[in-house]
């Protein structure tokens, strides 16, 4: 892009950026990437191994849901059954299917180091997300630096802070070590300390590591975009959250520090490391069966189908 993606970037934000939550408007529209008919293009070709379909529950406290699957269908009609139906559809890794899209991812990333000089990432993911209207993300924590960018539509994003009683540590290492997908134990209680965002088109919001958060959509369709991205800080955490978790389940350690600037970082590390080559977790790890398809003769956009486990 020629003109900056951010549009309303200030000097002061640098100080306290990825320590505070923070709302900014951009330009990622302009890009054309996320217009319905480019993401039905994109999803016509897309890999099976690397999007997730999804519908779920009412219940904030009782996170339900499923996962199935575009079963051949074209990109327009799925963006059709999705607009009709329950459900959300998230396009994973756009950075290694199409290399517009990782331009692009590359472009933010060096837009914010050139704000935040320090601020250097790695392994950066870029998702889509296309989502029904009123279907909600429950409560859950990401291991990797996260921002969320609303193109179309409208979703209100409730963010909690990453510590106690809102993210357990057994909990966030129950997530590194793969023991649970992204979610945590929720209590509605929580949301009197939540930042709650009504993203429109054209902002985004970026917080802090582990923060955990939820999605409600407004009644309207919702594309949105999530941009993931790595530091020397939070590899540093993820093997610290690793160890802890080791030692916690396989050792019987309790009162572990989640300090990420003292000593024991190293040995930590060392020990996440052998841990994950030695692939002893294995048999640990959470697999999930889908059991629905995109059906656009439906009146929701979905049927039933035998439940089959999904590729890795
Ligand atoms: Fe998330």
């Amino acid at each position: 892009m020629t003109q900056k993606i951010i549009a309303d970037w200030k000097p002061e934000y640098a100080a306290t950026f990825g320590a505070n939550q923070l709302l900014l408007h951009h330009r990622l529209s302009e890009t054309g990437l996320f217009t319905k008919e480019a993401l039905a293009k994109l999803i016509d070709r897309y890999p099976d191994e690397l999007y997730n379909l999804s519908t779920m529950g009412f219940d904030p406290e009782n996170p339900v849901w499923r996962e199935g699957t575009i079963s051949g269908h074209k990109g327009a009609d799925v963006i059709d059954a999705i607009e009709r139906g329950r459900m959300w559809l998230n396009l994973r890794r756009l950075e290694s299917v199409d290399r517009e899209y990782e331009k692009v991812l590359n472009e933010i990333f060096e837009e914010f180091q050139s704000y935040v000089p320090e601020f250097e990432t790695f392994r950066r993911k870029f998702g889509v997300l296309i989502s029904s209207p009123l279907v909600q993300v429950f409560y859950h924590a990401d291991v990797p630096g996260q921002s969320l960018w609303q193109i179309e539509g409208e979703k209100r994003v409730y963010v909690y802070p990453n510590k106690q009683p809102y993210l357990k540590p057994k909990n966030l290492e129950s997530i590194i070590l793969g023991e649970t997908e992204e979610e945590i134990p929720y209590d509605r209680a929580f949301d009197d300390d939540a930042t709650v965002y009504d993203l429109k088109a054209g902002e985004m919001v970026h917080w802090p590591l582990n923060c955990p958060h939820r999605v409600e959509n407004k009644d309207c369709l919702n594309i949105s975009v999530t941009t993931e991205h790595w530091t020397n800080d939070i590899r540093k955490s993820y093997a610290v959250n690793y160890a802890n978790g080791i030692m916690r389940r396989k050792f019987g350690v309790n009162n572990l520090s989640q300090d990420i600037n003292s000593l024991a970082v190293y040995p930590k590390a060392a020990l996440a490391l052998a841990w994950r080559k030695l692939n002893l977790s294995k048999s640990d790890q959470f697999v999930r069966m889908i059991d629905f398809k995109v059906d656009p003769k439906s009146d929701i956009g979905i049927s039933d189908v035998p439940a089959f486990a999904k590729a890795a």
